[in-house]
């Protein structure tokens, strides 16, 4: 073989190579996947603590109780979402015509070795909210594997506190999502500083802490693609384990997720057996921060069981 056409046959093995680890989603069917509707809702500033006060919120008491959001608020997001996106009492700062939720279908799906995680939406007609001018939309999954209870009762709003950035007693500060269980004491105002490195350790030792993935979306390019932890503040690691894929028909975009089912460090392991908590949220209309859209708590299994979205698996036929 000639020195040109060994290189040529290195060219395409290597381009075959980066393609087949850069797009891991390209193998499962999707059309033969089954899809579950979920409707993500705008929360406004109702922080976990304001939901916890039962002056504020009469379901504060029945949650201590025992009862989960999705109880009470499941089939009722579309209705929320329209109260509080134009309610003054409920936000600080409303987006004028915002639509007050959004529909979402997500599908799952593994090969034994990666998780994929489909999330199809369409944004509808949004105001330009001009807060992330790059990226029009976003899209994030966050997920608890059995280790945060707050997480498991409420989803996303484990990790909603009063004194987040742009929250009502976080005014200017830029603290970004944390877990209830790493500060040293909560208040109606969120928690104080955080616990000790030990303990703080010691939590993420046991499991005590989020993964999330994000997508932020442009047309006619590639997604930029994070991933990372949520205990004491969000992480985000330096080099992602998650890759993404994404493409906008019509408007709707459809976002696929792959990520290895159990590559080490503080990821979680994907396995068959244990029921994961899933939050969905998406920004649209060029949002940050919290003015996104955000699912109540969903429930993930892989190969079979009971659960909003299940992971069959699908190898390459
Ligand atoms: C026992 C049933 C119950 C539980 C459990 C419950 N809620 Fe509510 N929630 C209500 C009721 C009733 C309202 C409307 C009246 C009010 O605001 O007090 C409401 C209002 C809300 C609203 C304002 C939008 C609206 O539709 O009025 C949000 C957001 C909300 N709840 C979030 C949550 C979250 C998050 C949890 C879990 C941490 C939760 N709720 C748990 C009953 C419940």
């Amino acid at each position: 073989m000639s020195s040109v056409n060994q290189r040529r046959t290195l060219q395409i093995f290597v381009i075959v190579v980066l393609f087949g680890l850069t797009n891991p989603a390209s193998a499962v069917d999707w059309s033969s996947v089954p899809g579950k509707d979920i409707v993500l809702f705008y929360p406004a500033q109702l922080s976990w603590e304001m939901v916890l006060t039962q002056d504020e919120h009469s379901g504060a008491k029945k949650f201590r109780e025992g009862k989960d959001c999705r109880q009470c608020h499941e089939g009722e997001e579309r209705a929320s979402g329209m109260l509080l996106v134009a309610d003054a009492f409920s936000d600080s700062a409303p987006i004028e015509n915002k639509p007050g939720f959004i529909e979402a279908t997500v599908k799952a799906a593994h090969d034994g070795e990666n998780l994929q995680i489909n999330v199809a939406f369409t944004p509808g007609e949004q105001p330009d909210a001009e807060m992330d001018k790059q990226f029009p939309a976003k899209v994030a999954v966050m997920f608890d594997d059995g280790g945060v209870s707050d997480a498991r009762r409420a989803g996303c709003w484990a990790t909603c506190h009063d004194n987040l950035a742009r929250m009502p007693s976080g005014e200017t500060a830029e603290t970004t999502k944390y877990l209830a269980r790493s500060r040293s004491q909560m208040t109606r105002r969120g928690g104080t500083e955080p616990k000790s490195a030990e303990v703080l350790e010691s939590l993420r030792e046991s499991g005590s802490y989020l993964e999330y993935w994000q997508a932020r979306l442009r047309p006619d390019s590639a997604p930029d693609v994070i991933d990372g932890f949520i205990l004491e503040e969000r992480t985000q690691s330096a080099a992602p384990m998650v890759v993404a894929e994404a493409s906008q028909e019509n408007g709707k975009w459809s976002v696929i997720f792959s990520r290895p089912m159990q590559p080490g460090g503080l990821y979680k392991d994907f396995s068959p057996g244990k029921t994961y908590t899933v939050g969905v949220s998406v920004h649209a209309g060029h949002t940050a921060q919290r003015f996104h859209y955000v699912s109540l708590e969903k429930t993930l299994v892989i190969d079979e069981g009971s659960a909003d979205f299940i992971a069959a698996r699908d190898d390459d036929p």
